[in-house]
């Protein structure tokens, strides 16, 4: 999958801007505040309706305007081309595929997978649980459409569940029959989804430990799924009904993948405690271009990996080592504040885009593009 082009309009720092991007590698450079983290969030915010940024819609329109549009051409690998776009204005956002307007979301965001990595998705792995799952819920339903069904379901659930507990907490002879019905919902809904995070993480781990030797030259880290939902569906529940008293206490529910969480090990540590920030930068990463096999491995199409600023705190072997295990086939798009030490031979391989104020100033092209852009 590629974008081969984006246009933006009053889109953050930008005014009237066009970009036709390479199939391989794309290097977006630029001093600090030019918009290059803009331009970068902006394919994202084209393929998934908002920012990967805690900022709302509204941030995204250029100050003192009515409305942002971004559009964008988009080609997989059948060759299929999709123009799509995006307008934020007063009334809220409306997304098009070919110029169709497109009502449910849902359908849109399958169109364009991307992959990010940004500064942001450290502090996931520092923060609580809740912004791990969040997060791995996304990644999870990239790649399978039935986790997210599940995920809503379950959703809708645990809080039909917790209003009981609530009800149960005051009128103590509340129907236990209903109760019996919701757990046995919530038993199944939650190995479901307990049985995909699992295969996630194996499959992840497939591949993490190599990307992350790639880049760093250390063995072994592994992502980590940890969860008390028991496998077996009568040990389960019988801990549900074990534990009611408590969860009428806390007059909510306490076992299920609502209190799951994702972390790395490296040398059977935990990395989020004791690993250092370069090392941490590096597992997530090594996290990153593990999700881009796996998401290639599942469906037969690349996602498009954007990379903003991965160059700062990485030194100069390990951004060589970096730039070399972008596989030829998946269209990165990287951004930098200098190309300090960039071997000859990654250059060779990329479009280089400079930006300065929202423009765009020079632009080495390097990329074989003729088969797919020479149409
Ligand atoms: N809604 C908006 N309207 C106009 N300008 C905006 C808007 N949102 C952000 N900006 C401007 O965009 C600029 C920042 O752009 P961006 O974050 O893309 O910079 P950058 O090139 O990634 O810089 P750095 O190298 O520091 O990461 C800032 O000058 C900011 O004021
Ligand atoms: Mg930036």
């Amino acid at each position: 999958m590629q974008i081969k082009k984006i246009k933006l309009q009053n889109y953050r720092n930008y005014d009237n801007f066009e970009i036709d991007l390479g199939q391989n590698l794309n290097i977006i450079i630029g001093n600090n505040a030019q918009g290059k983290t803009n331009l970068l969030e902006s394919i994202y915010v084209l393929a998934v309706t908002k920012s990967f940024l805690s900022i709302n819609d509204k941030g995204l329109i250029k100050f003192n305007n009515k409305f942002a549009k971004i559009s964008g051409e988009i080609t997989n690998n059948l060759s299929r081309n999709n123009k799509l776009e995006i307008i934020f204005s007063d009334k809220g956002k409306v997304v098009k595929v070919n110029g169709k307007e497109i009502k449910k979301l849902s359908d849109y965001i399958s169109i364009v997978n991307v992959i990010i990595f940004s500064t942001d998705n450290i502090r996931i792995f520092k923060e609580s649980p809740n912004s791990r799952r969040k997060y791995f819920n996304i990644e999870i339903s990239q790649i399978n459409k039935n986790y997210l069904k599940y995920l809503s379901e379950y959703n809708i659930l645990l809080k039909q569940r917790n209003e009981f507990l609530k009800v149960m907490n005051i009128n103590k002879k509340s129907d236990l029959d209903y109760l019996d019905i919701l757990n046995d919902k919530y038993v199944d809904l939650s190995i479901e989804i307990s049985n995909y995070r699992k295969r996630y993480v194996d499959d992840i781990n497939e591949y993490l430990s190599d990307m992350f030797k790639y880049i760093t030259g250390m063995d072994g880290l592994i992502l980590k799924y940890h969860t008390n939902i028991d496998e077996d569906k009568s040990v389960f529940k019988e801990k549900l009904i074990s534990n009611l008293n408590k969860e009428l206490i806390y007059k909510m529910t306490l076992i299920g993948p609502n209190r799951d969480d994702f972390y790395f090990k490296l040398d059977d540590k935990n990395l989020s405690l004791y690993g250092s920030q370069g090392q941490m930068r590096s597992a997530v990463l090594a996290l990153k271009l593990s999700e881009v096999k796996l998401f290639n491995d599942k469906t037969g199409d690349s996602p498009i990996l954007l990379l903003d600023d991965i160059f700062s705190e990485l030194d100069i072997e390990k951004r060589n080592n970096l730039l070399s295990t972008l596989s030829n086939n998946v269209q990165t798009v990287i951004t930098t504040t200098d190309m300090e030490n960039i071997t000859e031979d990654i250059r060779k391989k990329a479009n280089v885009y400079e930006i300065d104020d929202g423009n765009i100033i020079s632009i080495q092209k390097n990329n074989e593009d003729g088969e797919v852009n020479g149409k």
